[in-house]
């Protein structure tokens, strides 16, 4: 057993004084560091630096590890030409991918305070390193073919892929899981099979949903600059499903859709009714030239979301605090207090349970995961830690996962 005690612990919302948590690979334990010292007399006592904030370890719900070595090959601007980058160079940009760069990149998300995420993945490359890596996996198997002639043997790949993901050791903190690539990309006769089966199996689903104006385009009228690239690589002008004939595929099993910036306030509502979660990536959505996501809509529709940093292959880190200060500059006309409190909710509680994770809460039962930021003094005023925590940090000063410290 261990005792933590930090000047702050962040709970509902607040930065409690004067706690402490007592802690194997679970928290067993919150209460004033008196009582758990004389509760578990033998337990080892972790004291924090001054002005240090115990948080739940951060959550990253979507990134492609795949993508890691990408620095310029692809466009960044707008989210077509983007796409065309990624199919010129996915091959040498996969071949480039180390499992050293992907490692260090996992380092990096660690140091960042991350201590579960979401990875998807297109071919499987980085299930070892995901299964070496510290911090939990949710490892998103990813579905993708419109093409009818060729979608079963797609699915058999990924079926593949589904078992090897679920023959790792249980040590490895590894959840089998599904991706569905996204609205244009993935034929409904196979989307309909990987949802019963991620339903069947209790497994997290995933999709990338509404992310640029031209895919809502492309579903709506078959018109824009999809239409030109299926004429080109796929030689059709027909999407294969609508809007809602694909959200609708998703009715009986909550789902994290990811980006969201384009679908409208009906379609914001039907997810919400249905239970889903969403991804937001601000800073991916940004450089894609795909808009702002309204996140005060989901506010008031009480749509859960996470924040993530996508991958490399749209963003410049996979560090959740760089994320989460690009996320207030863009969102620039939001109170900038309350967004700060409502991006750690984001990525620790709301993203848990976008994952079905047992983690995100500093309460008893939970996974002892956590990130401890500190702050560069006593801050003056308690209610504004959040911002100070999201502005002053780059790197976590300690990180634990299952109660082993990693940081
Ligand atoms: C498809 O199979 O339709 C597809 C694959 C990659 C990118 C876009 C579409
Ligand atoms: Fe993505």
């Amino acid at each position: 057993m261990k005792i933590i005690i930090a000047d702050y612990i962040y709970r509902d919302g607040k930065f409690a004084e004067n706690l402490a948590i007592a802690f194997g690979t679970h928290i067993e334990a919150v209460d004033l560091p008196e009582k758990l010292l004389k509760k578990y007399p033998d337990a080892k006592l972790i004291r924090t630096k001054p002005y240090t904030v115990l948080f739940p370890g951060f959550i990253n719900t979507h990134v492609h590890l795949e993508f890691s070595a990408n620095k310029t090959s692809l466009k960044y601007g707008t989210f077509m030409p983007w796409l065309d980058s990624v199919i010129e160079h996915r091959d040498d940009l996969m071949k480039d991918c180390s499992n050293e760069i992907m490692q260090n990149e996992c380092q990096e998300m660690l140091r960042s305070g991350i201590t579960a995420f979401g990875a998807i993945s297109s071919f499987g490359t980085e299930l070892q390193v995901c299964e070496e890596s510290p911090q939990r996996v949710v490892f998103f198997n990813e579905l993708i073919g419109s093409n009818a002639q060729y979608a079963d043997m797609l699915y058999g790949d990924f079926l593949e892929r589904i078992k090897a993901s679920q023959s790792c050791d249980a040590d490895s903190l590894i959840t089998p899981a599904v991706a569905i690539h996204s609205p244009y990309s993935v034929h409904p006769v196979i989307l309909q099979k990987a949802v019963s089966l991620a339903k069947q199996n209790k497994m997290p689903l995933t999709t990338h949903f509404l992310e640029s104006q031209a895919e809502r385009e492309w579903l709506e009228k078959a018109e824009g600059d999809f239409k030109t690239f299926f004429e080109k690589f796929f030689n059709t002008s027909t999407p294969v499903t609508t809007i809602r004939e694909f959200m609708h595929a998703f009715d009986t099993y909550p789902t994290h859709f990811v980006h969201c910036v384009q679908a409208n306030d009906e379609e914001l509502a039907y997810l919400a009714q249905k239970g889903h979660t969403v991804a937001h990536c601000p800073r991916s959505n940004r450089y894609l030239g795909c808009g702002r996501l309204a996140i005060e809509k989901l506010r008031a529709l009480e749509l859960p979301y996470s924040v993530a940093t996508d991958g490399l292959s749209s963003n410049d880190s996979l560090n959740i605090f760089d994320e989460f200060r690009s996320a207030i500059m863009l969102h620039h006309q939001a109170p900038v207090q309350e967004l700060s409190l409502r991006l750690i909710k984001a990525a620790t509680e709301d993203a848990a349970k976008a994952l079905g994770l047992n983690s995100g809460t500093l309460e008893v039962g939970k996974n002892a995961d956590f990130a401890l930021v500190t702050l560069p003094e006593l801050p003056k005023r308690p209610e504004e830690i959040a911002l100070w925590s999201i502005l002053y940090t780059r790197q976590a000063d300690a990180v634990y996962i299952e109660g082993e410290q990693y940081v």
